[in-house]
C-alpha cells in the first residue's frame, strides 16, 4: 500500500503505538484506494478512544493542525491544510424500528465492521507498526471489489432496516462505480423499500444527485425502478413509463427516452443542473398526452406545463428552490425551440429571439437538444444533428453581429418616462416592448440612436408628446 506510506498515516501509526491502541483506516478511503479513485476524507477507527488518538495526532502535526472534538458522538477531526482525518472509536450499534439514530456502545473492530453498509466499505487497513498495511477483511470485500459486487456484510434485511438510506447508497454505488448489486442484497431492497419513508428527503436527494452525476446515470435510475424505490421517491419520473397504442399508433416510452437523453447528455456535460433538466424535460408528457385521429399522439405545450410542474416537485423532493430551479425551468421551457428552428428556414429573427430567451445558457440548451435526438433511424439522427450544427453556426454569427445574448434594451423605461413626462404606466411598457421586438425582428439595429428614433415614431402613433426640455 504505497499510499499508506504518506506522512499522516505514519503519524497516526506512531501515535497509536504510543497510546497502546489499535488504529485502522476504514471505509470509503480504503475502497477508493483499491479502485484508484481520488478520496479526501480519511476515516480512522480506533479500538479505544478516537478522541484521545486525535489529540495525540494533532500534537504531532503541531501548529498547522486544527482539532475539533465532538464529545457527544465520541468523534474528533484533525485538519491540516488539505488533509482531513476523522477519528472514531470502534462501536457496536443497535437500531430501533422507527429511527435512523442508533444506540451506540464501545465495541471491537469486528463489531465496527459488522455495522457498516457494504463489504467494500468495511475493509480496514491496520496502521500499528507491527501490522502496518495489514488488510482486515472478514467478509471477503476484496473479492467483491474484484467482482464489482455490492453486498451487505450481514443479512441484508438487517443492514437495510438498520438504515434504509443504504438502499439508495447501494444503487448510487452501482451507478457511480459501475458495480452490480448482489441478488440477495437486491431482493432485500425490494422487500424493505417502503422503509425509505423514515429517511429525510435531503439525504435521498444527496444520493440522487450522485446518481445523476455518475458516468451513466440510467444505470442508477433503472435500478431504482426495478427495486421499486423510484415510485416512492420520484413518482413523476415513473409516470413517464409505458407505451399506449390506439388505432395501431403507439408513442415512444418516455421513461426510456428520458434516460437515454440523460445518458447522451452525460457524455458532453457534467453540469448537475443540466442533467436534472434532461430528467425533467418531458415530465409533463403524461399530463398533456392526447390522441388525435389525424395527428396521432400529441403532447401539446408539454414544455410549458413541465416548467410549471417543476417548483412543486422541487419543493417536495427538497431540491433547491433558487436560481438552479429557475435554470431547470428555463431549459424545460425552451427545449423544443432549437428543434423547431431546424424544421423551418432558420430566420435571423428566430435566432435572435432564441438568443434573447436563452441568454448565457444557450450552449447548455443546445447540448440538451442534441441529446434529445434519440431516434433509431440513423439517417434522421444525422439530418437533425447536421441541422443543429447549422443553428449553432447561425447563433454565433448573429451573436457576433447583434449582441442580443444578454440583451439590455438600449432605451430604458426611465428614459421613456422622462422623454414623454409619463409616470410608471402601461404605455411605458408598450413602448419598451415595441423597441425590443423591433430589435429582435431586425427592423432596427441594437443601438441607442436607432432605438430612440423608433421610440418617437411609435410614440407619435400612440398620441404621446415629448415634454419640453428644461432650459
Ligand atoms: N456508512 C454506513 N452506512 C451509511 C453511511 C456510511 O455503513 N449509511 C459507513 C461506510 O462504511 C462508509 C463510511 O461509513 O464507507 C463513510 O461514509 P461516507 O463518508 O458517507 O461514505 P463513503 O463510503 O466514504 O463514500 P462517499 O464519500 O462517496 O459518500
Amino acid at each position: 500500500m504505497e499510499h499508506l506510506s504518506a506522512k499522516p498515516f505514519r503519524l497516526v501509526s506512531e501515535a497509536a503505538d504510543e497510546a497502546g491502541v489499535e488504529a485502522y483506516v476504514i471505509g470509503g478511503y480504503v475502497r477508493d484506494l483499491f479502485l484508484h479513485r481520488p478520496s479526501k476524507d480519511i476515516d480512522i477507527v480506533v479500538v479505544g478512544s478516537g478522541i484521545e488518538l486525535a489529540k495525540r495526532v494533532a500534537q504531532k502535526i503541531g501548529k498547522k493542525a486544527y482539532l475539533s472534538v465532538f464529545k457527544n458522538f465520541g468523534t474528533a477531526q484533525v485538519k491540516a491544510g488539505d488533509l482531513e482525518l476523522e477519528f472514531v472509536g470502534a462501536r457496536r450499534e443497535s437500531y430501533t424500528h422507527d429511527s435512523r439514530k442508533p444506540i451506540v456502545e464501545d465495541g471491537t473492530l469486528e463489531d465496527d465492521q459488522n455495522r457498516r453498509d457494504f463489504t467494500i466499505n468495511a475493509l480496514a487497513l491496520c496502521l500499528n507498526r507491527e501490522r502496518y498495511g495489514e488488510l482486515v477483511d472478514p467478509f471477503d470485500g476484496l473479492s467483491d471489489m474484484e467482482m464489482l459486487r455490492i453486498r451487505t456484510p450481514l443479512d441484508p434485511d438487517v443492514t437495510f432496516s438498520d438504515d434504509p438510506l443504504r438502499m439508495m447508497r447501494a444503487v448510487r454505488f452501482a451507478s457511480q462505480l459501475g458495480f452490480f448489486i448482489d441478488p440477495d442484497t437486491f431482493e432485500a431492497i425490494e422487500r424493505n423499500r417502503e422503509r425509505i419513508e423514515i429517511v429525510s428527503k435531503e439525504r435521498i436527494v444527496d444520493e440522487l444527485n450522485k446518481i445523476v452525476l455518475s458516468p451513466k446515470p440510467s444505470v442508477g435510475f433503472e435500478l431504482l425502478d426495478r427495486c421499486g424505490l423510484l415510485p416512492l421517491i420520484f413518482p413523476e419520473l415513473c409516470a413517464l413509463k409505458g407505451v399506449e397504442t390506439k388505432e395501431g399508433i403507439g408513442h415512444k416510452d418516455n421513461f426510456a427516452h428520458t434516460l437515454m437523453v440523460l445518458d447522451r447528455l452525460s457524455r458532453t456535460s457534467d453540469n448537475l443542473w443540466l442533467r436534472w433538466s434532461a430528467l425533467f424535460h418531458d415530465i409533463a408528457k403524461p399530463a398533456t398526452k392526447r390522441f388525435d385521429p389525424r395527428a396521432g399522439w400529441t403532447f401539446y405545450n408539454h414544455n410549458f406545463i413541465g416548467e410549471k410542474m417543476i417548483p412543486s416537485i422541487f419543493r417536495k423532493m427538497k431540491l433547491p428552490m433558487n436560481d438552479k430551479m429557475k435554470y431547470v425551468q428555463k431549459m424545460v421551457r425552451l427545449h423544443m425551440r432549437p428543434i423547431a428552428l431546424t424544421d423551418d428556414e432558420v430566420t435571423d429573427s428566430a435566432i435572435r429571439r432564441l438568443l434573447f430567451d436563452a441568454g448565457d445558457d444557450i450552449d447548455d440548451l443546445m447540448k440538451l437538444c442534441e441529446a434529445d435526438i434519440t431516434s433509431k433511424n440513423p439517417e434522421k439522427v444525422r439530418r437533425f444533428l447536421a441541422n443543429f450544427q447549422k443553428v449553432r453556426g447561425k447563433l454565433a454569427e448573429i451573436e457576433e453581429k447583434d449582441r442580443v445574448r444578454n440583451f439590455q434594451p438600449p432605451v430604458t423605461g426611465e428614459e421613456i418616462m422622462e422623454t414623454f413626462g409619463l409616470p410608471p404606466s402601461q404605455p411605458v411598457g408598450v413602448l419598451k416592448e415595441a423597441i425590443k421586438n423591433a430589435i429582435l425582428d431586425g427592423v432596427i439595429p441594437n443601438e441607442h440612436e436607432a432605438a430612440r428614433a423608433f421610440m418617437f415614431q411609435r410614440a407619435e402613433k400612440m398620441g404621446l408628446k415629448q415634454v419640453e426640455e428644461k432650459e
